[in-house]
C-alpha cells in the first residue's frame, strides 16, 4: 500500500516535533521552560467557561447548522461592523473548527492546481503546507527586518503573474510580530482589482497591538475592495481559547459558499457547546483582553531588550502578536561547535539551546527563515526571565 503524493507532499510541522522533544524532556523530570507555544498562557475568561457549562446543562449537544449557529453569526457581524468598521451579512460568515479550517476550507475554495499563492514571509507554518495540500504552489515574497518584516506593493507586484490568484496577508504577522498601516495596506489591496485576484486577510492577532499600533482590516477599504478579500479571525488568541476550535471567516458570499460545501462534507458544525461560548466572548465583557495584552506588552519589552543584549543577536521589537524573532545570523557565522559539528542552521541552534539550557524555542526555518528564532512571549516573566539568563550563558563567547 502506498501513501498518496498529495500527502508525501506534506512537510510534518516542525513546531510539533520541538514540542514534543521538550516535553519527554520534562517527562525525565528536566525543568525545561518553553517558548515554543503559540497560544496565551492565561485561562479562557470565566464567563466564557460558564455559558459552555450552561449549554451542556440545558443539552446543546447536538448537531448544529454545518456553517455555525445563526447567534454567533449575529455576534461575529456585529463584531466586524464594531471593532473593523465592515459590513458582512450573516450569509457571508462561516465558523469553522478554528481558523486554520477556515484557511484551510478558503484556500481550497480559492486555488485550483497549480495557481499560485503569493506568500510573504517569513510565515506562518500552515499556510506552505495548506497551499501545496490544494495543489497550488507558494510563491515566497521575502521581507526583511530593515522593512520591519513588511512587504511593499512593488514587492507583490513584481511577483504577480497570469496564474496569481490569491495573496496571504497576516497582520500581526506570526512569527515576526509586523503590523501593517494603513497607507502601505491601501496600495497592496489596489492591486486586488487591478489584477483580479483574491487576499486572505488573516486577523487572529488582531487584539494583540502595543505602543498605540492600530490595526486595520483591508477588506474596510471600500466596497470594491471587500469583494476581493476574506477576513479570517477567531477566539483562540484574543479570548485564550485555543482548545474550544472556534474560528471565523467572512467573505463574498459565493466563496463562503464554497468553504460551507467542503465543511458540510469534511467536519460539518464547529463544537455546538464551543460556539455558545464563543457567543459569550464576542458579546460579553471584554476587559480581559486588554488585562492579558497588558501583560504581554511588559513581557515583549523585557524579552526583547534581554534578547538584544546577547551578543550577536539583534531582535526588532514586535508591534503585535507574542513573538520576538530574533536574528541569528552572527551566531550561525561563529560556527558554535557541538557534538563534533558546527551548527550552521537555527533547527540546529534551537536543538543546542534545547539540550544545553532546556529551553524551548522554535527554530526560523520553520517559518521560512533560517536565520531567525522564535520565543513566544506568552509565558510568566519569571520564566522568560529564567529561559533568557540560561540562554545567555550558553551563547556567551
Ligand atoms: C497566524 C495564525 N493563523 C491562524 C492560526 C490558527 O488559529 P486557530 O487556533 O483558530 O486554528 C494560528 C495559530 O497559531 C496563527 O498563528
Amino acid at each position: 500500500m502506498t501513501i498518496s503524493e498529495r500527502v508525501k507532499n506534506i512537510n510534518p510541522s516542525q513546531t510539533l516535533a520541538i514540542t514534543a522533544q521538550a516535553l519527554e524532556m520534562k517527562r525525565e523530570g528536566k525543568k525545561v521552560i518553553s517558548f515554543a507555544a503559540g497560544e496565551p498562557d492565561f485561562g479562557t475568561p470565566k464567563n466564557i467557561r460558564e455559558e459552555a457549562i450552561s449549554a451542556v446543562k440545558e443539552g446543546f449537544t447536538h448537531y448544529t447548522t454545518s456553517s455555525g449557529i445563526i447567534e454567533l453569526k449575529e455576534a461575529i457581524a456585529e463584531k466586524f461592523k464594531k471593532d473593523n468598521k465592515i459590513d458582512y451579512k450573516t450569509s457571508e460568515i462561516i465558523v469553522s473548527t478554528g481558523a486554520k479550517q477556515c484557511l484551510f476550507n478558503a484556500i481550497l475554495t480559492i486555488c485550483d492546481p497549480g495557481d499560485e499563492v503569493l506568500l510573504p514571509t517569513p510565515c506562518w507554518v500552515s499556510y506552505t503546507e495548506q497551499i501545496k495540500f490544494a495543489g497550488a504552489v507558494p510563491v515566497f515574497i521575502n521581507t526583511y527586518q530593515e522593512e520591519e518584516f513588511k512587504l511593499s506593493a512593488a514587492q507583490v507586484e513584481e511577483k504577480i503573474t497570469p496564474s496569481t490568484k490569491l495573496l496571504i496577508l497576516n497582520s500581526p504577522n506570526n512569527p515576526t510580530g509586523a503590523v501593517y498601516e494603513q497607507e502601505e495596506l491601501k496600495k497592496i489591496a489596489q492591486l486586488l482589482l487591478k489584477y483580479n485576484f483574491y487576499c486572505i486577510c488573516d486577523e487572529i492577532y488582531e487584539k494583540l497591538v502595543y505602543d498605540n499600533v492600530k490595526h486595520l482590516s483591508p477588506a474596510s477599504l471600500s466596497d470594491e475592495i471587500k469583494e476581493k478579500i476574506i477576513t479570517i479571525n477567531g477566539v483562540s488568541k484574543s479570548y485564550a481559547m485555543t482548545g474550544w476550535r472556534i474560528g471565523y471567516a467572512a467573505g463574498p458570499k459565493e466563496i463562503i459558499q464554497g468553504m460551507s460545501k467542503i465543511q458540510g462534507h469534511s467536519t460539518s458544525n464547529p463544537n455546538s457547546i464551543a460556539q455558545k461560548a464563543s457567543v459569550e466572548a464576542l458579546n460579553g465583557d471584554q476587559g480581559t483582553i486588554e488585562e492579558m495584552r497588558k501583560a504581554f506588552d511588559e513581557r515583549r519589552k523585557y524579552m526583547v531588550r534581554r534578547l538584544n543584549e546577547i551578543e550577536g543577536i539583534s531582535c526588532l521589537t514586535p508591534a503585535g502578536a507574542f513573538y520576538a524573532f530574533p536574528d541569528i545570523s552572527k551566531i550561525l557565522e561563529r560556527g558554535i561547535e557541538y557534538n563534533g559539528k558546527k551548527i550552521s542552521d537555527s533547527f540546529d541552534l534551537s536543538n543546542f539551546i534545547l539540550k544545553e539550557a532546556e529551553v524551548a524555542l522554535i527554530p526560523g526555518s520553520a517559518f521560512e527563515a533560517e536565520e531567525y528564532l522564535r520565543l513566544s512571549y506568552a509565558a510568566s516573566l519569571e520564566d522568560i526571565k529564567e529561559g533568557l539568563d540560561r540562554i545567555e550563558k550558553i551563547l556567551r563567547f
